[in-house]
């Protein structure tokens, strides 16, 4: 298959990098000159191990190319991926969409024939419903579906990661879109990978219910460290005996310095937003007798956390109720 994918940073260039690598054309595009320049001097503008030879390789091989104007490649591709950054807005803690929305303007003038449009930056709930709402305003002729493809790939472990995921995640209605979405990770099948086929909403809140659910087990461990010094056990310790039970898992139970990184703090803060902008939005603790729900004021706090008797956790913002397993082990 063909893809153009837009934007070269992290995740553009390792999952172009590794499309190249499943078999398929691909073209990486990139606003930034200098980017583009280092890339086509055979120079990776990140630290990952072993995506040096991958990219030399499948450059060699040609399967695989930068660029900076990336008209040509969006028309020939099946595929088009939107990989640009979705920062935090400055001011009120939303991710800032700018980026995506004007690779969707750039896009839809150039669409050619059935054209997936695939959302692999981290977006909030609605935007993939935005995205098409452009393309369909800038080029009402145009022939394309809209899909949801979160990463979750860890920067360091990310050629790993990509070729050998726990799971891909695919928010795809259109049944062509899935058709083009199943051939491209088709070599994920060989080790039996589970794709996750969901609506486009539900796939993108799967990425941010992730990140939450994973910043969470890292500031609940800190809470227990904090808890472990006030009476003498070692937080080490309470980390194995915990996460050796299959239901908890022993990944991010290491006590640290709290979570950090490109990705867990803007995208908490994001899905506080979400919950903010229409959604019910509710904290559920999981108490004895006497079930409370509780209003989220906390929402409005905006950092991530609430205090709740002694002990810090993730907010998490509920859509129409449904409980998002936040246990308030205080009450
Ligand atoms: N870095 C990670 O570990 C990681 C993991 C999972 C998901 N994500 C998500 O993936 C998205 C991308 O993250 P990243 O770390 O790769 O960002 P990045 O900042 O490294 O790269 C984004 C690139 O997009 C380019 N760009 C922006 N607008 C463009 C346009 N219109 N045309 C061409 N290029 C354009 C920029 O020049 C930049 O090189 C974000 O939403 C992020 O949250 C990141």
């Amino acid at each position: 298959m063909r893809v153009a994918m837009i934007g070269t940073g992290y995740v553009g260039l390792v999952s172009g990098a590794c499309f190249a690598d499943f078999g398929h054309v691909v073209t990486c595009i990139d606003k930034d000159p200098r980017k583009i320049s280092r890339l086509l001097a055979g120079e990776i503008p990140i630290y990952e191990p072993g995506l040096d030879d991958l990219v030399a390789r499948n450059v060699r091989e040609g399967r695989l190319s930068f660029t900076l104007e990336g008209a040509q490649a969006i028309k020939d591709a099946d595929a088009v991926f939107i990989a640009v950054g979705t920062p935090t807005r400055r001011g009120d803690g939303h991710a800032d969409l700018s980026y995506v929305y004007a690779a969707a303007e750039e896009i839809a003038g150039l669409i050619d024939g059935f054209t997936v449009v695939v959302t692999k930056s981290t977006v909030p709930v609605g935007t993939g419903d935005e995205v098409e709402a452009i393309i369909k305003r800038v080029n009402p002729a145009a022939q394309f579906a809209v899909v949801s493809n979160p990463e979750f790939l860890r920067e360091g472990a990310a050629i790993e990661d990509f070729k050998r995921p726990d799971r891909v995640v695919v928010g795809a209605e259109d049944e062509r879109a899935q058709a083009v979405m199943r051939e491209l990770y088709r070599p994920l099948s060989l080790n039996e990978t589970p794709i996750v086929f969901t609506g486009r909403r539900t796939s993108e809140l799967i990425k941010y219910a992730a990140n939450a659910f994973l910043a969470m087990k890292i500031t609940f461990i800190n809470e227990m460290a904090d808890l472990c010094e006030k009476v003498g056990a070692d937080v080490q310790q309470v980390a194995k005996g915990i996460g050796l039970d299959k239901r908890i898992g022993s990944k991010f139970l290491n006590a640290g310095p709290g979570y950090g990184g490109s990705c867990f703090p803007k995208d908490t803060i994001a899905r506080n937003r979400t919950g903010v902008n229409g959604f019910a939005v509710r904290r559920v603790t999981t108490p004895p007798p006497g079930h409370r729900v509780d209003t989220l004021a906390s929402a409005k706090r905006g950092s991530g956390y609430q205090r709740s008797g002694g002990l810090a956790m993730p907010n998490f913002a509920l859509s129409k109720g449904i409980a998002s397993g936040v246990v308030d082990l205080a009450r």
